[in-house]
């Protein structure tokens, strides 16, 4: 398992241009098999989950290659419906081929990771939007088939802006005979720009990014060009790892408005800022302030910097709530966070965040993508050194975090794989640094220090939440 050391406590400063979307771009690349023809995608990020994807469209007798930023994918050799359960488990994304297999070849056969029953979620809106289509389904407990050779166009109803299955639902609408309105679609901007890309590829769709998509099915495709634009949760992250670290940075790349929830929350915590329509600005207070957030489908404050967000909370003036309403059980952040001295308190989908003036260097792991890159954010404002293991999951969607923290002036390195022995020994000395910051705490208590600790301990969980 490989990891990332980071140095804390040195102030993030300078200009980064943010890598391509991993959001906007994994749909599309799913979306290019519904052309026999050729897909070119520039600023595309070199993430494993690109990477993972190219594997399983090269499975499927597509040609993928990527150079620099430029993924060029050949569908016309498309000849394999079935995607292997090894791919599943890798990246849970790949189900978005369901529809466009579908679409293009009138079959699909997908392995649900563990095994799960047809129809029960996470993917039952997928199915429903698909067979309101006229997809049919069959499995044997670990195969799903979904088959429909005449698919015609209809009325789909989501009852959850599920992001994957109005997706799924336009890669079906394109490839179906006749109009198609899908109602209660979600609203991420990676919606808006896969419509744009089915578009440029002939398709008729209006509506993208909106809550209604009208899709006039069945149009001859051809070969598409596109620009993916910047990864909005990469900029989010950085933005709110400058300002936990008392930072001021410039980044370039992804549209401003695509962030109003982040930016205006971190105006609330005292950062100020100033945007361009693809340029931030922002300089940390000399201490954030507490504040209270609650997750949501776009434009509300985004699941995926949920953690993030929960590392600049540990270290905020005051206490702040944070509500996770998408995911069930995304608050695991906050158990690694404790491990660096946070003071957080979860229960069910909230949790209660009493900021310590600051954090210190631990060893912790990253559970997930986001809650790793969380865990990096941390480890800027921690005193001393932190190692995160599990670094494979923060490649799953940022190219080269260690890099582009370095060029913020960060202290932060990658541990490589086979280099056990130097991440043993960074994890004795991020220990004793721990042990050494504990003693001096324990003989100069702060204000929200041990005392405190203790006092929390003796207050049941659930009634702090309520007070909260
Ligand atoms: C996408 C994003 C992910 C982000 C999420 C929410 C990609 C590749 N991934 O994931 O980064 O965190 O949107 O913004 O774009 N659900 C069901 N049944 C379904 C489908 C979803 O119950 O059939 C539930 C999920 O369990 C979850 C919620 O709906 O609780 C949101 O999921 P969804 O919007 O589908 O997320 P993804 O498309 O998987």
């Amino acid at each position: 398992m490989s990891a990332i050391e980071i140095l804390g406590l040195r102030p993030i400063r300078g200009g980064l241009s943010v890598q391509g979307s991993k959001n906007a771009v994994l749909p599309m690349m799913a979306a290019s098999v519904l052309n026999r023809g050729k897909t070119v995608l520039e600023n595309v990020p070199g993430i494993q989950d690109v990477f993972c994807m190219m594997g399983i469209l090269d499975s499927l007798g597509c040609s993928c290659r990527l150079t620099g930023g430029r993924l060029e994918i050949d569908s016309s050799g498309l000849c394999g419906v079935r995607i292997a359960r090894e791919e599943m488990e890798k990246m849970r994304s790949s189900v978005m081929l369901l529809g466009a297999l579908l679409g293009r070849c009138g079959e699909a056969q997908i392995c649900r990771p563990g095994g799960c029953r047809i129809g029960s979620r996470p993917i039952d809106l997928h199915l429903e939007a698909l067979e309101a289509l006229g997809a049919r389904f069959e499995s044997d407990g670990e195969i799903l088939r979904a088959t429909g050779a005449r698919l015609a166009g209809g009325h789909i109803v989501l009852s959850y802006p599920s992001v994957g299955a109005t997706e799924n639902a336009l890669f079906a609408a394109v490839m179906a005979s006749g109009r198609t309105v899908v109602e209660g679609c979600a609203r991420e901007p990676e919606i808006g720009e896969l419509c744009m890309f089915l578009n440029g590829m002939g398709a008729c769709v209006r509506g993208g990014g909106t809550g209604v998509i009208t899709v006039e099915g069945g149009l001859p495709l051809h070969d598409v060009r596109m620009t993916v634009g910047g990864d909005r949760i990469a900029a989010g992250t950085y933005l709110l790892a400058a300002s936990l670290s008392g930072g001021e940075i410039v980044l370039e790349g992804v549209r401003t408005s695509s962030l109003t929830a982040v930016t205006e929350a971190l105006q609330r915590m005292g950062a100020v800022l100033y945007q361009e329509e693809t340029l931030f600005y922002l300089r940390a207070p000399g201490r954030l302030r507490a504040v209270r957030i609650r997750t949501g489908p776009y434009p509300e404050f985004p699941t995926d910097l949920q953690s993030a967000m929960m590392a600049a909370m540990s270290v905020a003036k005051g206490e702040s709530v944070l509500e996770e309403t998408v995911f069930e059980n995304r608050l695991g952040t906050a158990k690694e966070l404790l491990k660096m001295g946070a003071d957080i308190v979860c229960c069910d989908r909230r949790a209660r965040i009493r900021g310590r003036s600051r954090l210190r260097g631990a060893r912790v792991e990253a559970g997930d993508l986001r809650g790793g890159a969380a865990l990096a954010a941390a480890a800027l404002g921690a005193q001393g050194r932190t190692v995160i293991s599990g670094y494979e999951h923060i490649r799953r969607g940022y190219e080269d975090l260690c890099r582009d923290l370095r060029r913020l002036g960060a202290q932060a390195r990658v541990l490589e794989e086979n280099a056990n022995e130097e991440e043993q020994r960074a994890a004795r000395v991020c220990e004793e640094d721990a042990l050494g910051e504990e003693q001096k705490a324990a003989r100069v208590p702060e204000e929200d220090a041990l005392g405190e600790e203790r006092k929390a301990a003796r207050v049941p969980e659930k009634d702090a939440l309520e007070e909260a």
